[in-house]
């Protein structure tokens, strides 16, 4: 929700231009609007440039400058105009605001500023934040303002703040990410870590409650409570430039479909020693429960037919709806939750909720440094890499086979689970070709202009056509419904007509014939069948043929799914990195 760039030290003194490259990196974050703030060499007040709409081919005539700090906006305050837009001034424009997160309060402390004179240009609750720090630093240094003024928002927020008289970035975090990167004599601000790989991977995320000072000889770190200094301790990422660039792909979602083919097998070299530790209180008789939002959910519900498969009985519960069942949960729980971002705010109130239960925090998530790492007690990291694209696609498959391969080990067969996961790779790899592609090209023609299509699975294929189903809605819009096949007959089958497509996901299990006859019952009322499955029948008038990987062959299901919906989105004319209404990480409630 939202992206935060600003660098100090600009190395070709173009600090503008920086921030609107580094932005363009962060536009998953929000992008309804972009702004930019510099302090121009030789003048006497800070400049802005802010545009609504995507910052994709923006330029900026912002003139040249060390310092700068831009934002892209997905609003909650306020609707997408340029006034609207970030950053936001204070009335000396001495003072330029960017803010991720939502003041809830800032009502009650824009009128006290309306009466003392404050003029507002904006409707959003981010300006009051400027004019509250203006009005503190009449009477005390900026930092000190600052951190005042952040102490009085309610809410989950993170600001960042430049401020032309001291020349530096000063930001507060709590809540909403933030990530500090220490370069070779520049220095960045950033909500997520692609803005400036391309200079450092020498990284500290801020934790709630710290907030960080740049100027230009480097980073220091306090505790806003008592607004003492702290000793900053960077890390080195493992992240390489190429993780955060398109790499010759025309977008980041095909890109990253494709880097399944690196990042499942990956999850076979990591969380070994966890996995174990995890298996074993699991049979020594501790509850599972699994949580998450949208695709983790999806992948939560995966994770249960799998343990099912092992004899355990586990529960999912998105993480929106955790609270009736919290009560259920004690000291003897331990509460999976699965996130690619680590922030998705309905997902950090269920954890949240269940660590006051008493229950044992398992962070199954992909981003670094997160809010959910902090607040977890182990963490399962998936190690996709950066996931840019909007909708999630790597970071699902990689979830997912670290929560299969603890399944094996809880059933003592962690080896076997590993070898098969290695194996799935091998098949993928193999299968994932231009042949295929071609098929699902010619099948997103055909189904270009349907608004519905619906989709029916069984068992482990279920949560397969809700996965499915997901990436056809967020990519091309088209409006597709997927059902347990046992339902179709309870209801759904009103639907289906001369035509409708209906998808049928399957493997080569113990349910197929049920779910092949729930297929006859859908084309004896004329809709048109659509295979996804390692086997041919005769009730499918399409098939795009998966290979049998017994209970592993929902990966490749799955991955049908992103690939149809990826070429589906582009022949529709949507933006497949960044579909509309849509922001990367959903960190309001
Ligand atoms: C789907 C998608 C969303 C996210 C959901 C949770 O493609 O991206 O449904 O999966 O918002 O986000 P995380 O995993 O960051 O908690």
């Amino acid at each position: 929700m939202c992206g935060i760039f600003g660098i100090i030290n600009d190395k070709n003194n173009q600090a503008a231009q920086t921030v609107l490259e580094g932005l363009k990196k962060l536009e998953y974050r929000g992008y309804d609007s972009w702004g930019i703030s510099i302090i121009p060499q030789n003048q006497k007040e800070i400049q802005v440039d802010k545009h609504i709409g995507k910052i994709g081919e923006a330029k900026t005539n912002l003139p040249k400058g060390l310092i700068a700090l831009g934002h892209t906006r997905w609003a909650t305050h306020g609707g997408v105009t340029d006034n609207n837009a970030h950053p936001h001034l204070d009335c000396t424009k001495k003072i330029a605001v960017i803010h991720n997160g939502v003041v809830e309060n800032y009502q009650e402390i824009k009128v006290e500023l309306l009466q003392k004179g404050h003029k507002f240009i904006s409707e959003t609750d981010t300006e009051v934040i400027a004019h509250l720090i203006e009005e503190k630093s009449k009477s005390k240094k900026i930092n000190e303002a600052i951190f005042e003024t952040f102490k009085l928002l309610r809410g989950s927020n993170a600001i960042a703040v430049l401020d032309y008289n001291s020349q530096t970035i000063i930001a507060c975090r709590n809540g909403s990410p933030l990530v500090v990167g220490l370069g070779q004599n520049q220095y960045f601000l950033a909500s997520d870590v692609p803005a400036f790989l391309k200079e450092t991977n020498k990284v500290y995320f801020l934790n709630d409650g710290e907030g960080v000072i740049l100027s230009n000889s480097g980073a220091k770190l306090y505790d806003i409570d008592s607004e003492k200094e702290k000793i900053l301790t960077p890390q080195i990422l493992d992240w390489k430039l190429e993780d955060a660039e398109k790499g010759g792909y025309p977008h980041f979602l095909l890109k990253e479909i494709y880097e399944q083919l690196k990042t499942i097998p990956k999850t076979t070299s990591i969380n070994e020693k966890e996995i174990n530790i995890l298996a074993e209180k699991i049979n020594s008789g501790y509850k599972v429960v699994l949580t998450g939002c949208g695709t983790a959910s999806y992948c939560a519900l995966a994770t249960k037919y799998f343990f099912a498969e092992q004899g355990i009985d586990v529960a999912v519960i998105p993480s929106y709806e955790f609270m009736p069942f919290s009560k259920f949960i004690n000291n003897k729980t331990l509460v999976f939750a699965i996130s690619q971002s680590g922030e998705t705010a309905d997902t950090l109130i269920a954890v949240k909720q269940a660590k006051k239960r008493g229950a044992e925090i398992v962070a199954v998530i992909n981003a670094r440094g997160s809010t959910l790492e902090r607040l977890s007690n182990v963490v399962l990291s998936v190690g996709a890499g950066p996931e840019i694209a909007v909708v999630s696609t790597k970071a699902f498959t990689s979830q997912l086979s670290t929560l299969y391969l603890l399944t094996t080990a809880v059933a003592n067969k962690y080896e076997e689970g590993k070898e098969k996961i290695i194996n799935l790779n091998k098949v993928l790899t193999k299968w994932l070709n231009n042949q295929l592609t071609s098929q699902l090209i010619m099948l997103a023609k055909k189904l270009m202009n349907e608004e519905h299509i619906y989709l029916i699975g069984k068992h482990i294929n279920y949560p397969a056509t809700l996965e499915f189903a997901l990436k056809i809605k967020e990519t091309s819009y088209v409006h597709a419904e997927p059902f347990a096949a046992g339902e179709l007959k309870h209801g759904v089958i009103t639907l289906i007509q001369k035509g409708t497509p209906c998808f049928v996901l399957a493997s080569n299990d113990d349910v197929r014939d049920e779910v092949l006859s729930s297929a006859s019952e859908i084309k004896a009322r004329g809709g048109l069948i659509i295979g996804v499955a390692p086997f041919e029948s005769n009730e499918f008038d399409v098939l795009i043929k998966t290979p049998d990987l017994e209970d592993l062959t929902i990966f490749a299901n799955i991955i049908v799914g992103q690939l149809l919906g990826y070429y589906l989105g582009v022949g529709r004319g949507a933006d497949p990195d960044k579909p509309r209404n849509l922001a990367k990480s959903v960190t309001v409630k």
